[in-house]
């Protein structure tokens, strides 16, 4: 199979799709790997880096063209979505929930599209978001400590506090990966931490791994509207997988807060889990609602390429494989985790918090891709996180 990495062209991305290791992954299992000219600059990997593991460089017409499988890292840009071919499959962040025109775009390219953020491993958890949620959740709290220094706009505190003056109060909405580590970073700076989440499990667990140095709380309206007034940092990390992050501070409670109070919605790229919330870059971070600063970049790793695309990388590399190796249909009936990333196929939307997020219909994946009823669900195999390249299958979930 013809495997293609385009250079990202989103503003200020420079992660890549593929390192090296997974050329000569690909190059092992028979692929020819095309890659964009200069594709792997922005992470420090050169054009000789990949052609030293037998990948070619093309430029990015080529990619588009002949490639039978294209990597990404963000969500394609319009100019991009003109170049997808019917045949082609795409596998990248997508983040359609949100988004009814790219949904609609993809759907009339005809090609399959496969979303990271909803492969699930056999946990039901998301091995191909938690990377990227680490790393944005320890952004979330760096950049919530940088914001809230007074000439960036915010209240002029320090999250650590120094003797004989006490420390911010961080709340962070949403314990899964993102809230986890923005948790750590916020206790290793020595704030006064609270982490909300709705999932008494993931409360239970978080306990446990804060050992004493951060409060968990039950979520809810209540419990949010309670702590707001003494907080200084909010950062919202709430996700329902596929669907459009639901609101947790709304616009009224936003007085609630102290004046130049920081908002970090990590959340954005679901749509946003503050009402007030709207997309920003990492050029133009920020923007103040009713005397709250919001810091609302939606791709937060991509300021920091070097972590970001090895820790990418080495969580997508088994999904590629299967997917170079047999086809997206055959990977898809193989995996039905793999399949659960399946969000358009033959010109139909195949995720169904997808297809409620942006109103349209629901097709499964497997009608879409012709595959019948599923079989080899519960089958042994790895999941996509502990495989190797060469244990090639993302196996059952
Ligand atoms: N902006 C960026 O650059 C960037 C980067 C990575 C991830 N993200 C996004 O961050 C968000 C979180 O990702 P994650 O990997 O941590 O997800 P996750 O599934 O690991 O965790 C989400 C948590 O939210 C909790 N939750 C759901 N509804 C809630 C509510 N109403 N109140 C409190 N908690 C609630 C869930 O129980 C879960 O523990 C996602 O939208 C993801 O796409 C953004």
């Amino acid at each position: 199979m013809k495997v293609g990495v385009p250079t990202e062209i989103k503003s200020d991305e420079y992660r890549v799709a593929l390192t090296p290791v997974g050329a000569r992954e690909l190059a092992e299992h028979g692929h020819d790997v095309l890659i964009e000219k200069g594709a792997g600059e922005g992470s420090a990997i050169s054009d000789s880096d990949y052609e030293a593991q037998g990948a070619r460089i093309v430029p990015v017409e080529d990619v588009w063209a002949d490639a039978d499988l294209i990597l990404g890292v963000k969500e394609p840009q319009p100019e991009e979505v003109g170049l997808l071919r019917s045949e082609a499959t795409l596998f990248t962040y997508l983040h359609l929930a949100p988004a009814p025109k790219l949904t609609r775009s993809l759907c009339a390219s005809g090609a399959t599209c496969v979303a990271y953020e909803t492969v699930e491993d056999r946990n039901g958890r998301l091995p191909l978001l938690a990377p990227m949620s680490e790393i944005a959740g320890k952004i979330a709290t760096q950049a919530g400590a940088f914001m809230l220094e007074k000439p960036l706009g915010g209240r002029g505190i320090l999250l650590g506090g120094v003797p004989g003056v006490p420390p911010a109060n961080v709340m962070i909405i949403g314990g899964g990966a993102v809230g986890m580590h923005a948790a750590f970073i916020a206790i290793g700076m020595e704030a006064d931490v609270f982490v909300y989440d709705t999932n008494i499990d993931r409360l239970r667990e978080l306990d446990i791994a804060f050992g004493g140095r951060a409060s968990t709380v039950f979520s809810s309206v209540l419990s949010i509207e309670e702590r707001l007034p003494q907080t200084d940092l909010v950062i919202g990390a709430v996700l329902l997988h596929g669907a459009r992050a639901p609101h947790v501070i709304r616009r009224s409670q936003l007085k609630l807060l102290k004046s130049q109070a920081v908002l970090v919605d990590v959340a954005i790229d679901q749509g946003g889990c503050f009402e007030t919330s709207r997309p920003t870059t990492h050029r133009d971070p920020t923007f103040e609602v009713d005397g709250v600063i919001h810091y609302c970049v939606t791709n937060m790793p991509g300021a920091v390429p070097i972590s970001s695309t090895y820790a990418l990388t080495n969580a997508t590399l088994p999904y590629v494989i299967a997917l170079a190796d047999h086809g997206i249909a055959e990977a898809a009936r193989r995996s039905p985790g793999l399949r659960l990333g399946v969000n358009v196929a033959g010109g139909k939307v195949t995720h169904p918090a997808v297809a409620e997020g942006v109103g349209m219909e629901y097709v499964p994946a497997e009608e879409a891709l012709g595959l019948g009823t599923p079989s080899g669900d519960g089958a042994a195999g790895a999941d996509g996180a502990g495989a190797t390249a060469s244990r090639a299958s993302p196996g059952a979930h």
